[in-house]
């Protein structure tokens, strides 16, 4: 089974310690079988890095190139927790990653190009390694009928397709650092490759849970 994790930014920092249980859940799945490509998020850092560098009037591609860095320097980290199980390189293009994940080792990267988030480099990713299943593990349980962290109310939805997801995402911002639980580019790959989607709360358990095949969060159906 080949399947690509989006690992939420908010793992990493300002605390590091909450990055051990993943090692142990990627050691495991890897020496199961499952071949497996993780892509880190840049996180709060990489949104005050783009915050400071816009107020001192950075322009919009630059400032992704901050966050680019940011996650490939999260992904380098990431790496050298899983040892000799992840490949040396972290690829910058989906050239590189479809030859780094032929190796058989874990494949860990961060961004790829301006212009979308880390979900989309996971659904590219997925769609070029042609992944059985993409996970995106986020800071939520799932996808949401309105923003749980401002209604409490907010139902969390099973299942929801992506030309639904795509109208609920139409009004939101995309400047660099902006960018929503999954974006415009993320969709339009799932949709055009039929991905397999589960978006998950980002923990070992629910990771798993989702690569085991159980309904945990919310499935995205192209
Ligand atoms: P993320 O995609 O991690 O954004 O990359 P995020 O919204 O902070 O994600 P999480 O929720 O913490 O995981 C940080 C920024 O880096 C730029 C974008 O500006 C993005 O908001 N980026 C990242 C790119 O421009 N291209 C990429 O391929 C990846």
């Amino acid at each position: 089974m080949k399947v690509v994790v989006k690992l939420s930014g908010s793992l990493f920092g300002p605390e590091l310690e909450g990055l051990d249980p993943f090692f142990e859940l990627f050691s495991s799945l890897h020496e199961k079988g499952v071949k497996l490509a993780i892509v880190t998020g840049g996180g709060e850092v990489a949104r005050r890095y783009i915050g400071f560098a816009r107020r001192h009037g950075c322009d919009e591609s630059s400032l992704d190139e901050i966050g680019i860095a940011v996650s490939r320097l999260n992904a380098r980290l990431f790496a050298s927790g899983l040892g000799d199980l992840a490949y040396p390189r972290i690829p910058t293009s989906l050239e590189e990653v479809g030859e780094a994940f032929g190796s058989g080792r874990i494949v860990v990267l961060g961004g790829y190009h301006p212009g979308f988030s880390t979900n989309a480099v996971a659904a590219l990713t997925a769609e070029r390694v042609r992944a059985d299943l993409l996970v995106n593990a986020t800071d939520v349980e799932g996808i949401y009928d309105s923003d749980p962290r401002v209604f409490k109310d907010a139902k969390l939805l099973k299942r929801v397709k992506v030309a639904e997801l795509t109208a609920m995402l139409q009004s939101k911002g995309y400047g660099a650092g902006e960018y929503e639980l999954m974006d415009l580019v993320a969709l339009k790959v799932i949709q055009r490759s039929k991905i397999r989607t589960r978006v998950v709360l980002c923990e070992p358990e629910a990771i798993r849970r989702a690569i085991e095949g159980e309904e945990v969060g919310t499935e995205i159906v192209p």
